[in-house]
């Protein structure tokens, strides 16, 4: 009997009740924009990012309207001006790249190695050959590289590094969180993250000045002392003539489904690590599937799963796997589909470049997403499926 799974694997996890409850309490105030004329004192967004700068251990944080907003403010707040090359890992998505588009910034593609993670050999010759002062280090799909050697690398070449860890809320390498590595570091709470608010990001960083500015331009106009994960008045008295409003603020409502979610979230990634790790065994055991090796160092929440198929007909399995309940996304196909992605697809980009060994990894590379309330036994099948397709179709 071939397995079937009956669920949707792109069905979000909702938020609790709790978050119901704030949402519904504010909505009767209508006081869903984060700042007030009269003081905002209490203000769901401010509470937000003074747990969230505790949660991650920084000293300021800011909510924005989207993880691709808080890279894009993170960036600019960092120093990132029109022409500034940005050295970025190959492996990422589209709002990765998309944010250093937005910025007018110059786009240095690094090749990863086959753990999907940044290459240290490449970044060292790229930071050498391009003299870029600024890494955008993108923990794509939540896979950690040695930070350690990485940040040697900064160090060494007196580069600024800005991380996005929009898959990676409460990961860890060598016991250190990810956002503390960067200079600034920027989170999404969209959908299919680890929180749940729809859209939603949030910046951390213990720099004063680059939170002053990320507040001034995330559209605070001169209500930022409503902030209170936020520096002292006289770092604003710095900035506020000099930075421009880009009206990414947070909504107060975001705010308020996000707040109860936090306190979830070391159950929530546990869950997600008992259930990859149960799929990557039986996945592991295939003979045309192999996994990316995963360091001891590398505290990876894993929220989709990722393995390399062997083989030539990579898409007639995809499409024997999705009959069977279990799409599997491709990223070696021509063209972007869904939420993947490959650097011939940005073709905004300026100065394309090549990245064939990253091209190569990510040929064979396919993607499933893997939602909080998988049981056990879904996740037996989901691997099953997945097995069963390849047999079909290969063997
Ligand atoms: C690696 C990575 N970085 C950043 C983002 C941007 O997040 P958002 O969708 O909140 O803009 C995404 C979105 O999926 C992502 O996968």
């Amino acid at each position: 009997m071939r397995a079937r799974l009956k669920i949707d694997l792109a069905t979000p996890e909702p938020p609790p009740q709790a978050s119901i409850d704030a949402a519904l309490r504010l909505l009767t105030t209508g006081r869903l924009f984060r700042y007030g004329e009269m003081g905002g004192e209490g203000s769901e967004a401010a509470l937000l990012e003074t747990e969230f700068a505790a949660l991650v251990g920084s000293k300021y944080c800011l909510g924005v309207n989207s993880g691709g907003s808080a890279m894009f403010l993170a960036l600019k707040a960092a120093g990132v001006l029109p022409g500034d090359k940005v050295l970025l890992n190959a492996f990422t998505l589209a709002p990765v790249p998309g944010a250093l588009q937005h910025l007018g910034a110059e786009t240095v593609l690094v090749e990863i190695n086959d753990r999907l993670v940044i290459d240290p050999e490449d970044l060292r010759l790229k930071a050498k050959n391009s003299g870029a002062k600024y890494l955008l280090m993108s923990h794509m799909r939540g896979h950690i590289a040695d930070m350690d050697v990485i940040s040697a690398i900064c160090a060494e070449f007196d580069i600024k590094m800005i991380e996005d860890c929009a898959h990676t809320m409460g990961a860890t390498w060598n016991g250190t969180q990810t956002g503390r590595f960067g200079i600034v570091s920027a989170f999404s709470s969209q959908s299919f993250k680890q929180f749940n608010t729809g859209e939603g990001g949030l910046i951390v960083t213990d720099n004063p000045d680059i939170a002053a500015r990320a507040i001034l331009m995330s559209g605070s106009y001169m209500l930022y002392e409503q902030h209170a994960a936020a520096p002292d008045a006289y770092v604003f008295d710095r900035w506020k003539g000099t930075c421009a409003n880009h009206s990414m603020r947070i909504s107060a409502l975001t705010a308020a489904i996000l707040r109860p979610q936090l306190p979830l979230l070391p159950a929530r990634n546990a869950r997600w690590r008992v259930i990859h790790d149960r799929i990557a065994m039986r996945l592991r055991r295939h003979q045309m599937l192999r996994l990316p090796n995963r360091p001891e160092a590398e505290g990876y929440i894993p929220t989709s799963i990722q393995f390399f198929m062997a083989g030539d007909k990579i898409e007639a399995v995809i499409k024997e796997s999705t009959a069977h309940g279990v799409p599997i996304k491709f990223f070696g196909g021509d063209t972007a589909i869904g939420f993947t992605s490959r650097s011939p697809h940005w073709e905004y980009i300026d100065n394309p470049q090549q990245v064939t060994k990253s091209e190569q990894i990510l040929s064979t590379l396919c993607d499933v997403r893997l939602p909080l309330g998988l049981t056990d036994d879904q996740a037996d099948t989901l691997a099953d499926v997945i097995t069963q397709s390849i047999d079909a179709v290969m063997l």
